[in-house]
């Protein structure tokens, strides 16, 4: 059997459990790609899953974290035809159960791979998928965000919201953005039309009467942002499950939504990084072999854009 180098959890708990050491290489089934993986999207699910509250069921034997990868394609599987070997790659892979990323090599099930845009680095790539999919869906999919509406989004400068506010402006919407001040000329520099800095105000004395909030915090912070949404409008939440006696309160819809794999606005997605509408940035790059130092960074909460991991 080949054998691949990988970052592997053999028991929930602290970033030093990821343990960076050699495993068997998988092979393509059917339908699926095998990647040669050359950069991985950490998020904060990755972390959360190595503490043991995370998306996928608790596993009988060591488990590969990740979810977002970027590389070339080294083998496909019988039935697959879309992807030939030597093809750049991109995609969110297997959500929400094992993904198996922290890897040198993934077998993907190919209808959740895209073909990276030539014109961006492995990096920016492997960085997009989950957050992409995410605030697309939140935005279009359940909000249904429209031209000349107000978005506010907390967390503008995170993984999800950096990548939000683009989608918004890209959709015709007025933009606000929540951040500490260190961030606010890389929100004005994606288009973001006002910028708050929650360290130092409140987001509902800067910001009323707005259409759509997209929740990326929970708690407080979605308590809150209902005295901001004009009656009839929208909170959509990707941190927790809104109160249903607030949403009655103000006359407010609700959502909370988990990302869910999709080839075909992956391809979408592709189209706006090609076009450069959409652009991912790129924090942090860390060896796969550290890939504890990049979860206690991601941990931090106060991270602007995405952490990759280089395979
Ligand atoms: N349901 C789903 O499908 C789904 C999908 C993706 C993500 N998520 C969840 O959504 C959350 C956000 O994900 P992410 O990838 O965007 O996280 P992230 O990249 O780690 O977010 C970091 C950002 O949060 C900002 N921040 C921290 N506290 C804040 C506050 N009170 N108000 C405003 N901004 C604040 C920081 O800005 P400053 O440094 O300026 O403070 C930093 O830029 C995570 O809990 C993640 O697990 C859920």
């Amino acid at each position: 059997m080949t054998q691949m180098h990988a970052v592997r959890l053999h028991q929930y708990g602290a970033a030093e459990n990821l343990i960076y050491e050699e495993t068997q290489r998988p092979e393509p089934l059917p339908g699926e790609a095998l990647v040669r993986i050359r950069a991985i999207g950490v998020n904060p699910v990755d972390w959360k899953t190595r503490e043991g509250r995370g998306v996928a069921e608790t596993p009988d034997s060591p488990i590969i974290l990740g979810w977002d990868i970027a590389g070339v394609v080294e083998e496909v599987g019988s039935g697959v035809d879309r992807f030939a070997v030597g093809d750049e790659v991109f995609g969110m892979v297997r959500f929400p159960e094992f993904g198996n990323a922290y890897a040198d090599y993934v077998a993907a099930p190919a209808s959740e791979l895209a073909n990276k845009p030539a014109n961006i680095s492995f990096a920016e790539a492997a960085a997009s998928p989950l957050v992409a999919l995410t605030a697309w869906q939140a935005l279009f999919d359940v909000a249904q965000l429209q031209a000349g509406q107000t978005l506010l989004v907390h967390a503008a400068a995170g993984g999800v919201g950096h990548v939000a506010v683009q989608l918004a402006k890209w959709r015709g919407a007025r933009v606000i953005g929540t951040a500490s001040a260190r961030n606010a000329d890389f929100l004005r520099g994606l288009g973001v039309d006002q910028v708050i800095d929650y360290t130092h105000e409140r987001f509902e004395d800067a910001a009323q009467a707005v259409d759509v909030v997209l929740d990326t915090q929970g708690e407080e912070t979605q308590r809150r942002s209902f005295t901001v949404i004009k009656p009839g409008g929208m909170l959509v939440s990707i941190a927790q499950m809104p109160d249903e006696a607030l949403a009655q309160q103000y006359g407010v819809r609700t959502a909370r939504i988990r990302v869910r794999p999709s080839g075909e606005q992956m391809a979408q997605i592709a189209r706006l990084l090609e076009q450069r509408a959409l652009r991912v940035e790129v924090a942090g790059a860390f060896p796969l072999s550290e890939a504890a130092a990049a979860h206690r960074l991601s941990e931090t909460g106060h991270t602007r854009g995405k952490i990759v991991l280089i395979s």
